[in-house]
C-alpha cells in the first residue's frame, strides 16, 4: 500500500503527454467535448450509436419512466455479434487477425474475423442443436482459451444470455451461480494449464453439478487431455459436436431488441449470495466500443492486450465485445505471468508487436518485484498505451510502469469502473495531463461527486463516498431475479437525488482529479478479485468445526488487499496450525484459492452491535492498531 507521504507527493506530481501522443489522439480537447457531452447527453449517446449497425434504429435515447430501471435505445434492434463479427465480414477487416492467443505451454492460435465467425457460428449451431434459446442463460467456467471466447459469442448470436463463472473458482462458487441462474447447458473444459500445472476444471464442474441439479447437458473442451470423469446423456466433447454436421458454418444472427439481456455476471456484495449484474445488448455496445475507443485511442494497427481473465467483467467488457466491435486485434494469454520465467508478458510483447498493455496494479506490482533486468531484455517499442484496472494503483507501481514497460513516452491510462457499470465511468484520455495514482476525471456522459451520508459534496481533498448522478448506456438494468435488491444496494441512499452510489470512497482533488481510496461495504479487493466478506465468513461456517466467522481485509503490498479471518470453534474444540491450515484450504476448495484466507484467528467472541451484527470494523482497528471509533453500539 502506498505510504501517506508518497501519495501527497503524486497529487503534485504531472506526466504531460508528448506531442506525438497529441497529434495521434481521437480527442483532441477533452473539456470542449465532455461539456457538450455533459449538456447534451442524449445526442452525445445517439451520435455514438450512429457508428454502429442496427437492424432497426431505436425510438427513444434514454427512457427514465422507471427510474431507476432505465432503458437506452428503446425500440431499436441491435444484436453486438453483428457489430463485433458480422459487419467486418463486409470490410477489409475480414482478413485482419481478431484474435493472437497463447497457451501458457507455448501453443499459439490464430484467427481472422472470419475464422472467428466461422467458429463462432458453428458453436451456435451446437448450442441451438442442444435446445438453447433466446433468454435462456447458459453458464460457462472455462480457462482462458478461444472457446471460452467462441462460447460466449455464439449465446449472444442466438439471443441467449452468457453467465461467465471465472475459472479461478471452485465447487461451491460454481454451483451457487449455476443454480441462481437456472442453467440448463454448462460450456466447461478438461482443465487449463497454470505454472505448469493442470487446473482440474471438469471435477470441479462435475462436483457442482453435483450440488445443483439444473444441469442436463455439459460441453468440455479438450485442453489438457487428463482422465476426466464424464457422464453419459449429460457430457458431450465441444469437438466431437464440432464435426459433426449440426456445427453448420452458416448461422444466421438473432435480430434481438437493444433491452434484450446479453449476459449476467455475478459479483460480490454484501451478502454471501453474490448477484448477478444484468447486461443487455444495445447500451452495452455503444458503451464498451465509445469507452475503448476514446480511451485507448484505438487505430486500425492496433495490437491490444487486455491481460485480464474473460470471466471477470473487464475481460467481457474489454478483451470481447468492446475491442472487436472496434475491429481491433487482441491477445489472449492463458497462463500466469512469471512462467516459466518473469519475463513470459515481456516477451509476447515484443513477439506480437503489442501496442497497448492493459493490467492490474497487483499484476504491475508482482512484476515489479523480479527486477528491471526482466523487461529491460526485450524490446518494448511497439508500446504506446498503458492502462491499469481493478484497484487504486500506488504511485510507486505506477511510476515503474511508466519508466521500466513505457518507457517514459506511453501514458497511463488508470480507468475507475465496475461490473456494474460495464465499461469506464472514471479515466484519462490519452492528451490528458496524469497525476500517478488519480483515475482522474469523469468520462464522457458522467458528473460524479463525493459526497458525506446525506449527500452533500464534501471539501475537495476530503474524503466521501463516491456517486455518479447520471445514467449511462452501459449500466447494468437490473440484478438477475432480484430487482429490490438492485434498488436497495445502489439507489436507495440517495434515492432523493437520484444518485448511483459506488460503494468506494473517494476524494477529488482542487484541479477536479479523483482519486478512489477503496470499498467502504464489506466488499474487498484481493489482487483486484473482488470477493463479498460474507461469501467468505459462510464458506468458513460450513465448515464442522466451524460455528461462527467474521473476515475482514488488512493492506498488503502485493495484493492490495489480504483477506484476514476470527474463527469461533464448535465447543469443545481447539484451534491449532493444523486446523488453521485445514481451514485456509476448505475456503478454497469452496469458493476458490483467491479467497483463502491470509491468516485464521481462534476467538472465543466476535465484536457485535446489540442486533447480532458482526462490527467488522472494530476487527480492523484492532487489527491495525488504530482507534477503535464509535463503540456505543456495541454489545459487551
Ligand atoms: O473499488 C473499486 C475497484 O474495483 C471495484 C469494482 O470491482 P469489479 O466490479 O470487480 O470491477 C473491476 C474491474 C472494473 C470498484 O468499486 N476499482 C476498479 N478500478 C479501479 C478501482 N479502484 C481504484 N482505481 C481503479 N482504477
Amino acid at each position: 500500500m502506498p505510504k501517506a507521504s508518497s501519495v501527497e507527493k503524486s497529487q503534485s506530481e504531472i506526466y504531460h503527454p508528448s506531442e506525438e501522443i497529441k497529434k495521434s489522439a481521437h480527442i483532441k480537447d477533452f473539456e470542449k467535448l465532455y461539456k457538450h457531452s455533459i449538456e447534451n447527453r442524449e445526442e452525445f449517446w445517439a451520435d455514438e450509436a450512429k457508428k454502429l449497425s442496427w437492424y432497426k434504429k431505436w425510438n427513444t435515447v434514454l427512457d427514465d419512466s422507471k427510474k431507476p430501471f432505465y432503458k437506452w435505445f428503446t425500440g431499436g434492434k441491435i444484436n453486438i455479434i453483428d457489430n463485433a463479427i458480422d459487419r467486418h465480414l463486409k470490410t477489409a477487416h475480414r482478413n485482419k487477425l481478431a484474435f493472437i492467443w497463447e497457451g501458457e505451454p507455448g501453443d499459439v492460435r490464430t484467427f481472422s474475423y472470419h475464422a472467428l465467425d466461422r467458429e463462432v457460428s458453428k458453436f451456435a449451431n451446437v448450442l441451438k442443436s442442444m435446445g438453447v434459446r433466446k433468454g435462456e442463460i447458459v453458464t460457462i467456467y472455462m480457462p482462458q482459451v478461444p472457446e471460452l471466447v467462441f462460447a460466449m459469442l455464439a449465446c449472444a448470436k442466438i439471443g441467449a444470455a452468457h453467465s461467465v463463472v471465472y475459472g479461478g473458482f471452485s465447487v461451491e462458487a460454481l454451483a451457487g451461480r449455476i443454480q441462481d441462474a437456472q442453467s440448463r447447458v454448462l460450456v466447461t473444459a478438461d482443465g487449463g494449464w497454470r505454472r505448469g500445472k493442470i487446473t482440474d476444471l471438469k471435477s470441479i464442474a462435475n462436483e457442482a453439478m453435483g450440488r445443483s441439479a439444473t444441469i442436463e447437458v455439459c460441453i468440455t473442451v479438450k485442453r489438457t487431455d487428463h482422465d476426466v470423469y464424464m457422464e453419459n446423456d449429460r457430457d458431450f466433447w465441444y469437438h466431437e459436436l464440432m464435426g459433426l454436421p449440426i456445427a453448420s458454418a452458416e448461422c444466421e444472427t438473432e435480430k434481438t431488441d437493444a433491452e434484450d439481456m446479453l449476459f449476467i455476471l455475478y459479483t460480490s456484495g454484501t451478502t454471501g449470495q453474490p448477484k448477478g449484474l444484468l447486461h443487455t445488448h444495445g447500451g452495452y455496445s455503444v458503451y464498451t466500443s465509445t469507452t475503448h475507443k476514446y480511451v485507448f485511442d484505438i487505430k486500425d494497427e492496433d495490437r491490444w492486450w487486455c491481460a485480464a481473465d474473460p470471466g471477470w467483467i473487464t475481460g467481457h467488457s474489454y478483451i470481447v465485445y468492446g475491442p472487436l466491435i472496434n475491429g481491433a486485434t487482441i491477445m489472449m494469454y492463458e497462463g500466469a505471468p512469471n512462467h516459466p520465467y518473469p519475463n513470459r508478458w515481456w516477451q509476447m510483447i515484443e513477439k506480437y508487436g503489442i501496442t497497448i498493455l492493459y493490467t492490474s496494479p497487483t499484476a504491475i506490482r508482482g512484476l515489479m518485484r523480479f527486477g528491471d533486468q526482466w523487461p529491460q531484455r526485450h524490446n518494448l517499442s511497439s508500446l504506446r498505451l498503458l492502462g491499469s484496472v481493478g484497484e487504486p494503483i500506488n504511485p510507486e507501481a505506477w511510476r515503474w510502469y511508466h519508466k521500466i514497460i513505457g518507457k517514459e513516452k506511453c501514458p497511463i491510462m488508470d480507468t475507475w469502473w465496475q461490473t456494474e457499470t460495464g465499461g469506464f465511468m472514471i479515466t484519462p484520455v490519452p492528451v490528458m495531463p496524469l497525476k500517478p495514482g488519480s483515475a482522474t476525471k469523469p468520462f464522457f456522459g458522467n458528473e460524479v461527486a463525493v459526497v458525506d451520508e446525506i449527500g452533500k459534496e464534501v471539501k475537495a481533498g476530503e474524503e466521501g463516498k463516491l456517486v455518479i448522478k447520471n445514467p449511462w448506456p452501459g449500466m447494468a438494468r437490473t440484478i438477475h431475479g432480484d430487482p429490490d435488491r438492485y434498488i436497495d444496494v445502489y439507489w436507495k441512499e440517495y434515492e432523493k437525488q437520484g444518485w448511483y452510489k459506488a460503494g468506494d470512497s473517494a476524494r477529488i482533488d482542487k484541479d477536479g482529479y479523483v482519486w478512489v481510496i477503496g470499498r467502504i461495504d464489506d466488499v474487498i479487493k484481493v489482487s483486484g478479485y473482488r470477493l463479498g466478506t460474507a461469501e467468505v465468513e459462510s464458506a468458513l461456517v460450513s465448515h464442522a468445526d466451524v460455528s461462527e466467522a467474521a473476515t475482514i481485509a488488512l493492506p498488503h503490498e502485493l495484493k492490495g488487499n489480504a483477506i484476514y479471518a476470527y474463527v469461533i470453534l464448535r465447543a469443545g474444540l481447539n484451534g491449532d496450525a493444523q486446523l488453521e491450515d485445514a481451514l485456509k484450504k476448505h475456503v478454497a476448495h469452496e469458493i476458490g484459492p483467491i479467497a483463502r484466507p491470509e491468516s485464521v484467528t481462534f476467538v472465543d467472541s466476535l465484536p457485535k452491535t446489540r442486533s447480532g451484527k458482526i462490527m467488522r470494523r472494530v476487527l480492523k482497528a484492532r487489527a491495525l492498531g488504530v482507534d477503535e471509533g464509535d463503540l456505543s453500539t456495541l454489545e459487551e
